[in-house]
């Protein structure tokens, strides 16, 4: 009911509608219409109530809305103004959600990035969101899945603002030599069978500013670009590629153009890179990207190795990449 009232609302934007409109619309009184009004408004919603004439919806500029999501992407999309961690949402009902389900919040109270290290989330200012997954493939196949939202992200930013983004393997894009998103994949399951992935991903879109110690390695999209970036066009825009890829890769097995891209925009392919194990560090050269999405590399003493993205870090000679 609550989810209609917001169409109804949303669709009749430029007018008030008054509660007895609702009322009968629904068929339901106008204590429970003005109940689900106080709950959107607690979800953060702008809704105007006056007396006599009714509410009206007010959407800010680049508020992302889950009903205008859910429309055009045709999936089960929650958005919060503020959580813990999408990625820990998911976690928390993933008997219940459906496969597919996404996930955005306004800021993270607690985000998390990989190796247990937080993950910046300021208020409206990037694109927090995680999407709850159950495909049929073993624990090695779901180092793919990262691959594929790596691949997805780099082509929508670069579609959406032309700026050239490029994939420090495994899980990290950058433009310009700095870090503009992470992705946090987190599977749940045996070795021949998972139960679910949950995918986490973290773009500083409008972000206008970082902290001393972030600014060496990160940036967003609107200090590279120097104008605001819409959250809503990346975030479908991204959605669209990620299902798209997604969809190939569990229904016909393809990966192929997923990986032209992880090859095509990798930051790391050919350059001297330090590979980074707990306390332990050897230099050596990124050779290849396999379609399994394991990193080829070339130590300095000639000794070859097959690296899985959940074992290591990745760093540039001369700082992130
Ligand atoms: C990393 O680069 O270390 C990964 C960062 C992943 C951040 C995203 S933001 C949405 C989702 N929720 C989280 O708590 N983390 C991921």
């Amino acid at each position: 009911m609550k989810e209609k009232i917001l169409e109804y609302l949303f669709t009749h934007q430029e007018e008030f509608t008054s509660g007895e409109v609702l009322r009968k619309k629904f068929n339901v009184s106008r204590t429970a219409i003005w109940k689900h009004i106080k709950t959107l408004k607690e979800e953060g919603y702008q809704i105007t109530s006056i007396s006599n004439k009714g509410y009206q919806l007010q959407i800010e500029e680049d508020q992302l809305v889950s009903y205008e999501l859910e429309k055009i992407l045709g999936k089960e999309i929650e958005v919060f103004q503020s959580i813990d961690s999408t990625n820990n949402y998911l976690k928390r009902g993933m008997q219940d959600f459906p496969d597919k389900k996404m996930v955005l919040s306004e800021e993270q109270k607690q985000g998390r990035g990989r190796l247990g290290r937080d993950w910046y989330s300021p208020k409206g200012a990037g694109l927090f969101f995680s999407m709850l997954l159950k495909p049929k493939i073993s624990m090695q196949e779901s180092f793919k899945i990262t691959g594929i939202a790596a691949a997805a992200v780099a082509e929508a930013i670069e579609e959406v603002t032309g700026l050239p983004a490029k994939i420090k393997w495994p899980n990290d894009i950058t433009v310009n030599g700095k870090k503009v998103c992470g992705i946090l994949t987190e599977v749940s399951g045996e070795m021949d069978k998972i139960n679910y992935l949950i995918v986490g991903i973290g773009i500083n879109v409008n972000t206008p500013d970082f902290s001393a110690d972030l600014k060496a390695m990160a940036t967003s999209l609107y200090l590279e670009k120097k104008e605001k970036i819409s959250r809503k066009d990346l975030f479908v825009t991204l959605a669209k590629k990620f299902f798209y890829f997604y969809d190939d890769f569990t229904e016909r097995k393809n990966l192929q153009e997923v990986h032209g891209i992880l090859e095509g925009r990798s930051a790391i392919l050919g350059k001297e890179i330090f590979v980074i194990r707990g306390e332990e560090k050897k230099q050596g050269m990124a050779m290849a990207i396999s379609e399994d999405g394991f990193l080829k590399v070339r130590y300095d003493s000639g000794e070859e190795e097959v690296l899985s993205s959940g074992e290591v870090s990745v760093r540039g000679l001369e700082g992130y990449l």
